[in-house]
């Protein structure tokens, strides 16, 4: 068996393209959704992050800004810079860029942002929103996972879907979306013991660690869906996932690939959420 192969890029492409046709009637109905990016420091790989969202606001028609911050940027210019952000009317998403330097805690960052303007779906009432099953804004990654498992019309309930990984913007996000899709849900992390057997037992199995070939494909259930998040560069300059590619997809019966898995439908997601505060905040 070799897994059908599920192209983020391809699905956030025909996405884009719908949300390019919503946004110009928005905009003839006096609408025109707006996106703060905050980027502090020059970190390569969020620098390439932030690029990937100018370029999808700008096809799909969404006004972005970016404001780049040197590094050694305090907190409280931080924090007066997203108070400025809240009561601008004119600005519906704020992302500050994560990682932060160390001067800054992170924490305090995230919830100063108005929950309105979370697109990033990480403000702690946005999380407990989703938790509820509440509308809100849905952590983007995680938004995207599930996107794309209902773009396969992928039986979720009853389903038995292990996470690898426990982060924040991933693997617990995720775990909860897929438990609200009625999804029997097992978390595995770095400290879990024989975390093999429960990749085997995986019907839907989410990689989440962010170390190259982390799982192989004789830990695979024969039929599985794996969904591959890790974005790692290996020795000779290329990207790679968490999972062995070439020995999972002989396994498994949906694999996505990295690169054009995950990450484009992150992005995607951000700026649906970006059209959902416009909508909100026209309300
Ligand atoms: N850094 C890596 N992923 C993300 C994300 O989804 N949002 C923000 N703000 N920073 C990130």
């Amino acid at each position: 068996m070799s897994a059908e192969i599920i192209y983020g890029s391809e699905l956030a492409k025909t996405i884009r393209q719908e949300m390019k046709e919503e946004v110009k009637t928005l905009r003839q109905n006096g609408i025109v959704p707006k996106l703060v990016v905050v980027l502090i420091g020059d970190d390569p790989a969020s620098k390439s992050y932030v690029a990937g969202k100018q370029k999808a606001a700008d096809f799909i028609g969404i006004e972005s800004e970016l404001i780049a911050l040197p590094s050694q940027t305090t907190q409280a210019e931080l924090l007066a810079l997203i108070d400025q952000l809240n009561h601008n009317e004119e600005v519906n998403g704020i992302l500050v860029q994560l990682p932060l330097p160390d001067q800054i805690n992170e924490q305090s960052v995230i919830e100063a942002i108005h929950p309105d303007k979370d697109v990033d779906g990480f403000h702690p009432i946005n999380i407990g929103k989703m938790l509820t099953q509440q509308k809100t804004f849905l952590p983007c990654t995680p938004y995207g996972i599930l996107t794309m498992l209902k773009s396969k019309n992928i039986e979720l309930k009853g389903k038995h879907a292990v996470i690898i990984g426990r982060s924040h913007i991933v693997g617990k996000p995720v775990g909860q979306l897929l438990l609200n899709e009625d999804a029997t849900v097992t978390y595995c992390h770095s400290k879990t013991k024989d975390i093999e057997t429960f990749i085997s037992m995986a019907d839907i199995l989410i990689v989440a660690v962010g170390r190259a070939h982390f799982v192989k494909g004789d830990h695979i259930k024969p039929g599985a869906v794996v969904i591959d998040v890790g974005v790692n560069r290996i020795a000779d300059g290329s990207l790679t996932g968490d999972v062995l590619f070439d020995e999972v997809k002989e396994k498994a019966a949906y694999l996505t690939p990295v690169p054009k898995g995950v990450g484009p439908m992150t992005i995607t997601m951000l700026m649906k959420n970006t059209i959902q505060a416009a909508r909100e905040a026209a309300k």
